[in-house]
């Protein structure tokens, strides 16, 4: 395979789950109703995510995690293990890291919710922290990476990126069965390195 075909291919996985993510995308401050399930059971609950407001109905008990890729159609955000053990599902709550399927879709109400298919800048361009994953060769199957460029995200700006051993600590809730960490170890240390 060449170079470039593998290029598009990593870039893909890199930016997962953003082809569906368009579906369900409107502009900055624009409100999109989701239908309800019918069930009596459920709340009205509205939920900002990357920018967007969704107007929910959802019953108390239903997780940040099954909301996002159930209801919203964003499936970038994996789920690994739903029990809060591999990091997998972890998305940004005003700004700060939190594993969505310990977390009730109810509590996120009134905070900035940001998926992997919102970091990205509007034109397109990949985040730094994207870049610097394909730049070291982060990961191999894929599955872990929104979570682990989420969290590294969060590592370097909370100031838990200056050693490698201080990544390795921070990032620990982050599990990568392919073992991809030494590349994953890199991309955040490159990224604060550069102000990230
Ligand atoms: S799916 Fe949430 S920690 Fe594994
Ligand atoms: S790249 Fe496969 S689980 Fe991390």
């Amino acid at each position: 395979m060449s170079g470039g075909e593998t290029d598009i291919t990593r870039r893909e996985v890199i930016v997962a789950g953003a082809a569906v993510a368009s579906l369900a995308v409107l502009g900055p401050g624009q409100a999109l109703a989701v239908p309800s399930s019918g069930d009596q059971n459920e709340l009205p609950v509205a939920l900002h995510v990357n920018g967007v407001r969704h107007d929910l109905n959802l019953e108390p008990r239903v997780t940040l995690l099954d909301t996002l890729r159930e209801r919203l159609n964003l499936c970038g955000t994996k789920k690994g293990c739903d029990i809060g053990q591999c990091g997998a599902c972890t998305v940004h709550l005003d700004g700060s890291r939190v594993l969505s399927c310990l977390t009730l879709a109810a509590q996120a109400a009134g905070k900035e919710i940001t998926t992997i298919e919102g970091i990205s800048d509007p034109g397109g361009g990949l985040h730094p922290m994207q870049q610097a994953f394909l730049d070291h060769d982060a990961m191999q199957c894929g599955y872990c990476t929104p979570g682990q460029i989420m969290s590294g995200i969060a590592c370097v700006a909370e100031g838990h990126a200056t050693t490698d051993d201080d990544v390795r600590e921070y990032m620990s809730g982050n599990l990568c069965r392919c073992g991809a960490y030494r590349g994953i170890v890199a991309a955040i240390r490159d990224v604060a390195g550069s102000g990230g």
